[in-house]
């Protein structure tokens, strides 16, 4: 549960909160660290796209980083369960605890990044599952904006833009063909119907069957 998976197939845009985390990564950047690391904290509104961006993020840039890890966010116990999960699978005995795989990183001195994935809770103290090291890259997930107390940068994720909606509701509805004109005049307006709300397009129905619908 600390394995870092692909972000979806038919991941769409984004480009420029990729290059934002790009460069706000990047070793050679100038930018300051907060006391411990580098740390990115995305929040927004669930559904809207943030984990899918981040894994996105380290998937493209797995080269630059020695170990990835995601720590599930959800409870404590889930962050518990993703630390312990790291100290076993680095050595260490089942009797170590979670406290082994954090304490694990913070002595790793390599260009590690860890995903803290759906921190929405604002009940857990975040701060105290952050590896004590004056170094390291961290980016957070959250629809909770207060945790951009624990970062030097933060950003909201908002819809997608009207263009990247109606490609991303096309990847997903009309799978069998390329899409012709009429397809595509009909997912820009599926898609701002949509809001251009990510999890809203990736459910939205066969493309042809809107068509067809719209018809009578
Ligand atoms: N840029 C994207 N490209 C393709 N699919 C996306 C994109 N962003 C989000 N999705 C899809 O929308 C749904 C919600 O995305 P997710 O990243 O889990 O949202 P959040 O973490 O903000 O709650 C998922 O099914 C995901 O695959
Ligand atoms: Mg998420």
């Amino acid at each position: 549960m600390s394995d870092i998976g692909p972000a979806s197939p038919f991941f769409t845009g984004r480009e420029d909160l990729l290059s934002e985390l790009e460069n706000y990564f990047n070793p050679q950047s100038s930018i300051t660290q907060s006391y411990n690391g580098k740390i990115f904290v995305l929040y927004g509104m669930g559904g809207v796209g943030k984990t899918q961006t981040a894994l996105k993020f380290i998937q493209t840039l797995q080269q630059r980083f020695t170990k990835c890890y995601l720590i599930v966010a959800n409870s404590e116990e889930s962050i518990k369960a993703s630390f312990y999960d790291i100290a076993i699978k680095n050595g260490f005995s089942k009797s170590s605890g979670w406290e082994a795989g954090l304490k694990w990183i913070a002595k790793l001195e390599e260009e590690w990044i860890i995903l803290y994935d759906n921190a929405d809770d604002p009940n857990i103290d975040l701060g105290k599952f952050l590896p004590q090291a004056n170094h390291g890259n961290m980016i957070i997930t959250s629809r909770n904006s207060t945790l951009t107390q624990l970062s030097v940068r933060s950003k909201e994720l908002k819809v997608m833009t009207p263009d990247e909606g109606a490609q991303l509701l096309l990847k997903h509805a009309v799978k069998s063909h390329q899409p012709n004109s009429e397809e595509r005049l009909m997912a820009v307006h599926i898609a701002a119907k949509l809001h251009n709300f990510a999890l809203a397009l990736v459910h939205a129905v066969p493309i042809d069957d809107a068509i067809t619908t719209t018809e009578y």
